[in-house]
């Protein structure tokens, strides 16, 4: 089914980019931005998983930004939704075919290191999966990648580095940290963010691990930026979807600019 859905965009856009971004919830406005759009709604390609969540919306869109030619999967499934984990990669895999060779994912995610604020960008250094399962389950694919990948440097040095580097430049304050994918929906308890605290967590977050495991397996270089939306359970007063959508929107702005920076400065 991958290899239909990229048949099907190569032949909807001439060239594939080289880039492509992944954006999570109320993150849209950077898509929005590219000039020489086309958008390409994702049940216009077939297998393509539809989003069905309130605030996430579902198209591919190809189009410049700057200098730089990208792909945006505007929108995600999640394995809350019941989305099985091939089908929360399938995206990912389709522009792994097409030759992408970096990713870039962003997403909301709950702040569990004290000198997070919400609103703030955090570059993920490594992540931990919590959600107990992994999209490399089952027979492996060998033309897509090997049975055991490496996931030591699962967040490309260099991405971070040049990430670093931009943020500089734009003078933000950012964040680095790992990452732990719950399944979720539910939101953490208290006590779960203090067990994430103590093996060694800084963000708690229900999406982007498959996609990094996923595109690792492929070999394309990862870079993932967290929105702390709020400060996670236990932190701060009770939590709610709409707050995370709401901070979300608020710091997509400085999400938006840091992209857009950061494409610029980024060698494909
Ligand atoms: N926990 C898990 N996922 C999230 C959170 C959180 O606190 N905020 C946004 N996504």
């Amino acid at each position: 089914m991958i290899r239909a859905a990229a048949a099907e965009l190569s032949r909807r856009v001439a060239e594939w980019p080289r880039v492509a971004l992944v954006l999570g919830s109320a993150q849209s406005s950077f898509s929005e931005a590219l000039e020489d759009r086309v958008a390409i709604p994702y049940r216009e390609i077939p297998g393509w998983p539809v989003p069905r969540v309130a605030g996430h919306a579902g198209e591919l869109i190809v189009g410049r930004s700057g200098t730089k030619r990208v792909a945006v999967l505007s929108g995600r499934v999640h394995l809350y939704e019941g989305w099985t984990p091939q089908e929360v990669v399938f995206g990912v895999r389709v522009m792994g075919l097409l030759g992408v060779r970096v990713l870039v994912l962003t997403n909301a995610a709950g702040g569990i290191r004290e000198s997070y604020r919400p609103g703030m960008q955090v570059f993920i250094t490594d992540h931990i999966n919590l959600q107990g399962v992994n999209p490399l389950v089952g027979a492996n694919d060998q033309s897509l990648g090997p049975r055991f990948p490496d996931m030591s440097e699962a967040y490309d040095r260099g991405l971070l580095e040049l990430a670093r580097d931009t943020a500089r430049g734009l003078g933000m304050n950012t964040g680095e940290g790992v990452y732990a994918a719950m399944l979720g929906p539910s939101f953490e308890t208290p006590a779960e963010i203090r067990f994430l605290r103590t093996i060694g967590a800084d963000l708690a977050g229900m999406s982007t691990v498959p996609e990094v495991i996923a595109a690792r397996h492929m070999g394309m270089r990862v870079l993932a930026v967290s929105t702390v939306t709020n400060m996670a359970a236990g932190m701060q007063a009770a939590l709610s979807h709409e707050e995370v959508l709401e901070t979300g929107k608020a710091s997509a702005a400085e999400l938006k600019r840091f992209l857009g920076a950061f494409l610029e400065k980024l060698e494909v």
